[in-house]
């Protein structure tokens, strides 16, 4: 039996009031609420044993060396990876996109290629690899999906073909919830040779991931969105891509030795950790996972369907509320607009019945395009959601259209 308010019980930030109501907290896809474990690890580390890593010899350096060393393991094999020489620790999942979008397209990418990217990808898995298309002469092509939400996968033959060298691909759509069948993809890409960069944000924390057993060659994800500390994020690949990849940013910790004539680079995975890392906040995301992995997670995934399916149906039934994405495998996810309501209207109306939920386009711009509206409301599920916060959220829709209509 998943224990829902025993879990809430250690998000000390769900026991507030927000202009004197309960806070519901419905904006997980943008950032998830952090657990006492992991808001403790990172102060306990500021207050007893920070020191920059890989660079000093005392006592301090050392050990924090190691805990992040040991970090870098823990979400190895949170991925399915006994290589943590595969785990790249970046400032976030669009610094990880942005790192394998350069780097990967700097060697491998020329004129005449082309990248494919799906219309549901989130600006962070489109914008780099159009930056890199215009840089190299290469064409960005796009894989659509219907008005459920469902990739339409039978032009794939054709717009996955012997120029194409990325295909890059959501685990889980920030706004439909859809979770596309990733297998024809990969087997697809890998057919002709491409690379399959999966982005990983919504998916990872919505299920997880083996990496090894998706064969996919690159991996994003970021730990805010995990329950953990913000500002870090990680880029699984390959080791043999990795190893072929030029360096994203120069500077120091990336380097083996550095002349005026010729520099050469550490191994992986130093070579793409340029600058001081922010190990406080890795170490701070293997707390999380370390946390995610005392539960049980298909109780967790059966709890957050549990709630995606109660909203929708409770949502279905209001009147000229539309929801967005309709797919079977979603995550827990719900993006909807009310016919004649502004989402941002309703966003704040919401807010003030203590309702947190997210409005706008959900840099997810092309998404907005396919149903032609500038934005959506979206209410967003994590493990510590309950039942009657759903009934809430409902609740607070209903008033707001009576307000605003
Ligand atoms: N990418 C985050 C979201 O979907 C911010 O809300």
């Amino acid at each position: 039996m998943f224990e829902v308010e025993k879990i809430r019980a250690e998000f000390p930030i769900l026991e507030q009031r927000v202009y004197g109501k309960p806070l519901v907290y419905l904006d997980n896809g943008a950032t998830a609420q952090k657990p006492r474990c992991v808001i403790e690890c990172v102060a306990r580390l500021y207050r007893e044993e920070n020191a920059n890593i890989h660079r000093g010899v005392h006592y301090l350096s050392e050990r924090c060396t190691a805990l992040y060393e040991e970090a870098r393991g823990v979400v190895a094999e949170a991925l399915g990876t006994t290589d943590s020489g595969e785990v790249i620790f970046t400032a976030g999942a669009t610094a990880a996109l942005n790192t394998v979008a350069y780097s990967f397209s700097e060697r491998f990418l020329a004129d005449g290629d082309n990248v494919v990217v799906t219309e549901m990808e989130h600006h962070s898995n489109i914008v780099p690899w159009q930056m890199m298309c215009e840089r190299k002469g290469a064409s960005l092509r796009v894989i659509p999906f219907d008005d459920e939400g469902n990739l339409v996968l039978e032009d794939l033959e054709r717009l996955v073909d012997g120029n194409t060298k990325v295909v890059a691909v959501t685990q889980a759509s920030n706004t439909l919830g859809t979770r596309p069948n990733l297998r024809p993809i990969i087997d697809r890409a890998h057919a002709v040779g491409a690379v399959v960069v999966v982005d990983g944000c919504q998916g990872f924390v919505h299920g997880g991931v083996d990496v090894k057993e998706l064969d996919c060659d690159f991996y994003a994800f970021s730990s805010h969105k995990l329950y953990g500390p913000n500002g870090v994020g990680v880029l699984y690949g390959k080791r043999e891509w990795l190893e072929q990849m030029p360096p994203f940013l120069g500077g120091g910790d990336m380097v083996r030795k550095v002349t005026f004539e010729k520099t050469t680079y550490a191994d992986v995975p130093l070579k793409f950790e340029a600058g001081t890392a922010n190990y406080i906040d890795a170490i701070g995301l293997a707390e999380a996972i370390k946390f995610l992995r005392e539960l049980n997670g298909d109780e967790v995934l059966a709890h957050e369907r549990a709630l995606l399916d109660y909203a929708t149906e409770e949502l279905s039934k209001i009147e000229g509320l539309r929801i967005y994405g309709s797919a079977e495998d979603k995550c827990s996810i719900v993006s909807f607009n009310v016919e004649g309501v502004h989402n941002f209207d309703l966003g704040s109306v919401l807010d003030r019945s203590g309702v947190a939920i997210r409005t706008g386009a959900h840099c997810a711009d092309p998404v907005m395009a396919h149903y032609g509206v500038q934005g959506m409301a979206r209410a967003s599920f994590a493990l510590y959601n309950t039942m009657a916060e759903v009934d809430a959220l409902v609740a607070a829709v209903r008033k707001a259209i009576r307000m605003l209509r």
